[in-house]
């Protein structure tokens, strides 16, 4: 059931990083290999999710394809009002930022980001019609303990009720195995893979819709060409390696030739 027919997508997320010297530096790099070695726009779509504070550079470099910007967060409150902190989806919009993270197992776990907040970001997200990358993952426990496809499908089951028919076109969603991120540790290809089927097939369910599956955890240009050969990984959501920009370059390029 594998579905390489969707266009792959590499996904930079900055996390609180970089300062603004080093924001500017990886633009003009990642300028600067893009013009050396353009990646074909049909061959994968790529995307940057800086901090709050940089999405306006990255928004505003004209580079030889597309670049989207992405927010790593949004707030679960609509429109415009006195919500001190937060940015709305429909801000985000009226900003041209047509894309948003939505359930890191970070936020999930160090910033109060319960089911019931992240339905609420979603709702938003999706009704000012905004493209959210949906985060799933299990913890190393509850790999250990066989739970990993059950927790796993339950925070897609999570989410079905928020999303209409149609807008499971808005939706990307990324697996990142918890013990695998900023770890070091990459899920093998073969358990990627085989969680992503589980993905693929519980999803089927859901929607008609082909929703692009995402693979992070610790992915670098080292095991990228292995992770863009799987049938059912559609991309990577990328942090550290994503911070420099040649090694972004080389996961992008890989995905784009696999
Ligand atoms: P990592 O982070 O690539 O540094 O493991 C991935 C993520 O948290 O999105």
């Amino acid at each position: 059931m594998s579905a390489k027919k969707i266009t792959p997508w590499v996904v930079g997320n900055w996390k609180m990083n970089p300062q603004q010297q080093k924001v500017t530096e990886w633009i003009s790099q990642f300028d600067t290999a893009l013009n050396n070695s353009p990646i074909d726009e049909q061959k994968c779509h790529l995307g940057i999710a800086p901090t709050a504070l940089a999405l306006s550079e990255l928004k505003a470099h004209k580079f030889n394809r597309n670049v989207h910007a992405v927010a790593q967060d949004v707030s679960r409150f609509s429109g415009t009002g006195a919500f001190t902190g937060e940015m709305s989806a429909e801000l985000l919009k009226d900003y041209q930022i047509d894309y948003v993270l939505i359930g890191h197992s970070e936020r999930r776990e160090l910033l109060n980001d319960n089911i019931d907040v992240l339905k609420a970001k979603l709702k938003s997200a999706l009704s000012a019609g905004i493209t959210v990358i949906y985060c799933v993952g299990e913890t190393l426990q509850q790999r250990e303990d066989g739970q990993a496809e059950q927790i796993v499908l339950q925070q897609i089951c999570d989410i079905a009720s928020t999303v209409g028919e149609t807008q499971w076109a808005q939706i990307l969603v990324a697996y990142e195995p918890i013990w695998a991120i900023g770890t070091g540790k990459t899920a093998s290809p073969e358990d990627a893979q085989a969680m992503h089927e589980k993905i693929r097939a519980g999803l089927k369910q859901l929607t008609s819709q082909d929703i692009p599956l995402l693979y992070g955890g610790s992915v670098k240009p080292e095991n990228a060409v292995d992770l863009a050969t799987c049938p059912d990984i559609n991309g990577a959501l990328v942090g550290g390696a994503s911070l420099q920009a040649d090694s972004f370059y080389k996961i992008a390029a890989a995905f784009a030739e696999n």
